[in-house]
């Protein structure tokens, strides 16, 4: 019988929406219970633009999770993307006393609540506050502050605001396909939360995210977020390239993408591209294929590197780049990132602590089981701390779903 915790979350990707059930039993473990996927319907950039296509879909996310988990669901935890996120950093700062003394709990707790209370625009919200790095007195890059004796304490946070509205409209597209929203997470931080561990954080560490229509990107460094990022170009944009390139539907341009995808010229025989002029129905050769597919790649990898804009810091990230998401799977992407970035770059697509992953099928589950395990953070840490975009979600987690019993399943089914 169960010995853990069931979890649920659901990953609203721009190509599709992912579905996981999870055990998370009292070492932290994870067991995967049940999974579904969904081609995504009524979500552009982040948002439920047609809330009945929307929620349509999320409905029949859930059910496929329930029918192959043996679950009766009632809520989950979700991620928010979309150009709507902003980033900043931001300075708090609060003056320690008349004179010096030491820095205590409390005067940390006082600047923290002012980066948390800073400015933002009216029509946003805070979804996350990170503390990057402490001044003390001017002094910068006080790691923890603690017992140093100082007149003046200066925080700095990564800040990750999100729309009110966009908010409100996943909110609103999940009530009305009958759940309840426990909880959200910002994309990029939920699939870091999979993919990366505490040592790439602490010594530096670029992810990047190639989805579907868009690509997420997030940079660590001594072991807090530092930057992050959404590129408007993914996976779809390499099957619209060979679509044009090839003068083949969609449809075809896809499949050649999944079979015979190649990124980069260096690894096959070379072709001249007069071809992509010359003939109305060029032949696909590997050699095509690289030269449509090498420009787009290139490009993403460049505005990535040139979004983060901080070339000696991306310089200095000892752990390099990780590289996941469905549209990073073609052969030669990881070559190319390494040319663009000049830094080693590894593919993940899943974490190592994970029971069951083999029932998965193959596809970008980082990111959902991201947000299982920051659900179950949630529980194990006991809801203290910075706010982790959803807050208050472990009280809310409870008893919100349960086991069916089989016989009720089969009478179903
Ligand atoms: N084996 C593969 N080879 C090449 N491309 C692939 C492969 N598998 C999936 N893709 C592509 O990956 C893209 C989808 O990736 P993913 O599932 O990570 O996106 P998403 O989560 O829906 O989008 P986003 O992260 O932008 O919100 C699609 O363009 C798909 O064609
Ligand atoms: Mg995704």
């Amino acid at each position: 019988m169960s010995q853990g915790r069931l979890i649920v979350a659901c990953d609203f990707g721009t190509t599709t929406f992912r579905a996981l059930v999870t055990e998370v039993f009292p070492n932290g473990e994870l067991e995967i219970v049940g999974h579904s996927v969904q081609e995504a319907e009524g979500f552009v950039d982040g948002d439920f633009v047609d809330l009945a296509a929307g929620s349509r879909c999320i409905a029949r996310t859930i059910r496929a999770v329930e029918q192959d988990s043996d679950i009766y669901v009632t809520g989950f935890t979700y991620n928010i993307s979309g150009s709507h996120l902003r980033s900043v950093l931001a300075t708090a700062q609060v003056p320690i006393g008349p004179g010096p003394r030491p820095i205590r709990e409390a005067d940390i707790d006082e600047v923290r609540s002012r980066a948390r209370s800073m400015a933002i625009p009216f029509d946003h919200k805070i979804l996350t506050v990170t503390p990057v790095v402490y001044a003390v007195d001017r002094v910068k890059g006080v790691v923890d502050p603690q017992g140093r004796v100082g007149s003046q304490l200066e925080m700095q946070a990564h800040l990750i605001t999100g729309s009110r509205s966009v908010l409100h409209n996943i909110e609103n597209a999940i009530e009305t396909a009958k759940y309840k929203p426990l909880g959200e997470e910002v994309d990029i931080l939920a699939t870091a939360e999979a993919l990366l561990t505490a040592e790439d954080r602490e010594q530096g560490v670029m992810l990047v995210d190639i989805g579907g229509l868009t690509t997420n990107w997030a940079v660590y460094n001594r072991g807090a977020i530092v930057a992050n990022g959404m590129v408007p170009l993914g996976g779809e944009h390499l099957s619209s390239d060979l679509a044009h390139g090839l003068r083949i539907p969609q449809s075809a341009a896809e499949e050649v993408k999944l079979k015979r995808g190649v990124v980069l010229r260096d690894l096959v025989e070379e072709v001249s591209l007069d071809v992509l002029f010359d003939q109305e129905q060029p032949e696909e050769t590997p050699g095509l294929v690289a030269a449509v597919l090498e420009p787009r790649v290139e490009e993403i990898f460049t505005y990535v590197k040139n979004d983060f804009g901080d070339l000696r810091e991306l310089a200095g990230l000892g752990a390099g780049v990780v590289l996941t998401g469905g549209g990073s799977r073609c052969r030669g992407t990881r070559q190319l990132c390494e040319e663009v970035f000049d830094l080693p770059v590894t593919r993940r697509h899943l974490p190592a602590r994970l029971k069951g992953a083999d029932r998965l099928p193959s596809g970008q589950w980082a990111t959902v089981l991201g947000l299982s395990l920051w659900a179950a953070g949630d529980w194990t840490e006991g809801d203290e701390g910075e706010p982790r975009g959803g807050g208050g979600l472990l009280g809310k987690l409870r008893g919100m779903f349960k086991r069916r019993p089989a016989e009720s399943l089969s009478a179903e089914a």
